[in-house]
């Protein structure tokens, strides 16, 4: 696809209101998360800057920001704007129509990646990698939820198979670390194939 078949093509899907993967809430498991206090998706006290690339709705975005979060929300999709912005001003954060892939508004401090890198074609892996690379600080989480982790890959997508090696063979050589993997606690019915909660640290140096 071409970069107009694919603004096209996520543009339709909420024209459509054909959202199958949008949980009309925060990821319960980055809700549990935040009601534990767990290290890597809380603010530090001093502040802190968080990206989400491919925010769709926003719902992770706007859980982010009311935890004290400063949050950067990129979608390519304009239609999603009149809702999220303003929402996302209230708490504390901002949404962007732009291509994820090419931000570089960084240091971010946490990059919180859900459903948007199974989006991708494939061949786009690496630019997401970069993109990865050129925005979170030294120190800074990647925390990802990984899905669809058992999906055949003859099934092409989206939701293409991913894996969290996977996700770090995207980051090679980038001085990142795979700190944790756990199986998410509510499996969703309408996510066919197993899903995890990967937490990724960018080495001090690399
Ligand atoms: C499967 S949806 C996930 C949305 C959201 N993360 C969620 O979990 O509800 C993928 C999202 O990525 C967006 N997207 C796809 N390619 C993009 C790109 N290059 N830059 C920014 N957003 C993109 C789509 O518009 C869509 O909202």
């Amino acid at each position: 696809m071409t970069n107009a078949e694919e603004l096209e093509f996520w543009s339709s899907r909420y024209r459509d209101n054909n959202t199958p993967w949008d949980k009309g809430g925060p990821h319960p498991e980055l809700l549990a998360k935040l009601n534990e206090g767990s290290k890597e998706v809380m603010a530090p006290p001093s502040g802190g800057r968080a990206l989400v690339p491919g925010c769709g709705r926003g719902w992770d975005a706007l859980a982010l920001a009311k935890q004290g979060w400063n949050v950067l929300a990129v979608d390519l999709v304009e239609a999603l704007k009149p809702q999220l912005q303003p929402a996302l001003k209230k708490a504390g954060g901002r949404f962007k129509v732009a291509d994820a892939l090419a931000i570089d508004e960084g240091p971010f401090n946490l990059i919180f990646e859900h459903t948007f890198y199974c989006a991708l074609p494939p061949e786009k892996r690496e630019q997401w990698g970069e993109m990865v690379n050129r925005n979170l600080a030294p120190d800074g989480w990647l925390v990802v939820l990984v899905f669809p982790t058992d999906r055949p890959e003859i099934d092409g997508g989206p939701p293409w198979k991913m894996t969290a090696s996977g996700v770090l063979k995207s980051l090679v050589g980038k001085g990142f670390e795979l700190l944790e993997e756990t199986a998410v606690r509510e499996k969703s019915p309408e996510r066919a194939w197993g899903e995890s909660w990967a937490i990724l640290r960018r080495k001090s140096s690399p």
